[in-house]
C-alpha cells in the first residue's frame, strides 16, 4: 500500500473513493444525507491549500481511502477520513491516520479533533488505537481529541 499527500491529479481517485461509500457511510462522514458529490467540494479536497492537509492511499492504481485535516485555528485541525467500501478492515484507516498525524506534527499543530456518531464503532476503534479520547459527548455524537504535542498530552487534552 502506498500512502502519500493528496494532489490535484487525484481528483478522480478521491471521487471514486467517495462514490464507493454507502448512504450510511456518508452520513457518518458528513452528518447529513449526501446523494451526490459537488465537483467543487471534491476539487477543494485535492487542491493545494495551506489550511487543509490530505493523504490518499493506493494499492497499485486502485484508490483505497483518503484522510484530511482542516485547520480550525492556529493550533487545531479537524479530521475527516473515509476508506473505500471494499478496502475496509485491512489497515487502510490506520495507515492514513498515521501519515496524517506525522504531517500535522511537522506543520506544528497541537490538537486533532474529530466528530463522529456514537454508534460509529469502526471510527471508535480507529480513534482509540491512535490515542484519541472522547472530550465531549453531545447527543448522538462524540467529539474526539488527540494531543499532538507533549505539552497537550501533559495537560490531559
Ligand atoms: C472508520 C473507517 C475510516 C475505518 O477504516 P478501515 O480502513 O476499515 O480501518 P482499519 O482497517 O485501519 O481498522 C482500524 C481498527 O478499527 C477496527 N475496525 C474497523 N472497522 C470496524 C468495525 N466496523 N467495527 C469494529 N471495529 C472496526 C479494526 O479491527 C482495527 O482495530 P485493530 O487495530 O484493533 O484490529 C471506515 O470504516 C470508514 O471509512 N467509515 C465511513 C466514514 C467514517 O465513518 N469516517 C469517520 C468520521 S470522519
Amino acid at each position: 500500500m502506498l500512502v502519500r499527500s493528496i494532489e490535484p491529479s487525484d481528483e478522480e481517485s478521491y471521487r471514486a473513493i467517495l462514490e464507493s461509500t454507502t448512504a450510511e457511510d456518508r452520513y457518518c462522514r458528513f452528518f447529513h444525507r449526501v446523494d451526490h458529490f459537488d465537483p467543487a467540494e471534491v476539487h477543494r479536497f485535492v487542491e493545494t491549500n495551506p489550511d487543509i492537509a490530505g493523504m490518499i492511499a493506493f494499492e497499485g492504481p486502485v484508490p483505497l481511502g483518503a484522510a484530511h485535516a482542516v485547520r480550525l485555528d492556529a493550533e487545531s485541525a479537524e479530521l475527516a477520513i473515509v476508506v473505500a467500501r471494499n478496502a475496509r478492515h485491512l489497515g487502510v484507516g490506520v495507515a492514513l491516520l498515521e501519515a496524517l498525524i506525522a504531517c500535522l506534527k511537522e506543520r506544528g499543530f497541537h490538537r486533532l479533533l474529530a466528530c463522529a456518531l456514537r454508534e460509529n464503532h469502526a471510527f471508535e476503534h480507529l480513534a482509540k488505537r491512535a490515542g484519541f479520547h472522547v472530550e465531549q459527548a453531545d447527543g448522538a455524537t462524540f467529539r474526539w481529541v488527540l494531543a499532538l504535542t507533549a505539552d497537550e498530552s501533559a495537560a490531559g487534552r
